[in-house]
């Protein structure tokens, strides 16, 4: 679905010279699986899924989408790739205009490219909102009534409005409660099983990453330190720093010690 080679992206300043934030990063995703791209802050993820997106111009490299090249394509083809490729951010009281109702937030994709009329839209928000485990009588209601995970379910809605093919998702979960991620990470499952979706994960918490990935990335200072199928890179890390990563993963040990409980 995703072919990344050599992704690069170096900022400039006029007052430092600054290490590059992306280095030659490459990576593919399979139709209708998930990679994770994990590293600490500042390692370069945004970054590289900004450049992805083409919301960030990269400095070298290339991104193909489903055969085609991303990073050259010309305003016409870019339309078409806005509607394949969506976007889910970690702040879900940030990415949630407060003004509008979540029938205005999850019908706003659809009036931008102009995909069926009022009744058509009003239905396909019900739709989705049910699809993402709310009720629809919420369509009326604005951000401000809903919880942090509700919110987050909201811009899944939104999100697959256009009924992409690959999900990119920055940090999805961080700003929610460790029960509430969880339950968000069951329903990306599900609806990954559901519509074939590929996703590219992007998270620093390792314990997140292993109940979801098919493929993991390891980034530090912009570079890709190991990568591989999920399953061997958990039981057996070759680098250094992923080892570094695994051992400190406060989620993990959050996890172990309610399996503790239930067994006592
Ligand atoms: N617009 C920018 N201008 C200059 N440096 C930036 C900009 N955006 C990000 N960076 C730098 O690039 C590096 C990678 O940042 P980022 O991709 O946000 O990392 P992550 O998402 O892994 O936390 C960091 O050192 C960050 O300070
Ligand atoms: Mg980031």
């Amino acid at each position: 679905m995703l072919s990344v080679r050599g992704l690069s992206k170096q900022f400039t300043s006029w007052r430092d010279d600054l290490p590059p934030a992306v280095s030659q990063v490459s990576f593919d995703i399979q139709r209708g699986t998930t990679l994770s791209l994990v590293g600490e802050s500042g390692s370069g993820k945004s970054t590289t899924a900004r450049m992805i997106l083409r919301l960030e111009q990269a400095t070298a490299g290339t991104v193909l989408f489903d055969g085609q090249d991303v990073l050259t394509r010309d305003a016409a083809h870019l339309r078409d790739y806005r509607r394949r490729v969506q976007v889910v951010y970690q702040n879900p009281y940030a990415s949630l205009d407060p003004r509008f109702t979540l029938e205005q937030i999850i019908c706003e994709p659809l009036r931008a490219f102009a995909i069926g009329d009022r009744t058509e839209q009003r239905q396909r928000a019900a739709t989705l909102l049910q699809r993402v485990g709310l009720p629809v009588t919420l369509l009326g209601s604005r951000p401000a009534h809903l919880s942090g995970g509700q919110r987050q379910r909201v811009a899944i809605a939104r999100a697959l409005a256009l009924e992409p093919q690959l999900l990119i998702l920055d940090e999805p979960l961080s700003a929610l409660d460790a029960s509430v991620q969880k339950q968000i990470l069951d329903l990306l499952a599900e609806l990954q099983g559901e519509l074939g979706l590929s996703y590219l994960f992007i998270s620093h918490d390792l314990a997140v990453v292993r109940q979801i990935s098919d493929q993991v990335v390891v980034m530090q200072a912009g570079r890709i330190v190991e990568q591989g199928p999920a399953e061997q890179l958990f039981r057996a890390p070759a680098n250094a720093y992923t080892q570094r990563l695994l051992s400190d993963v406060p989620g993990q040990r959050y996890l172990d010690s309610l399996h503790f409980q239930v067994a006592i």
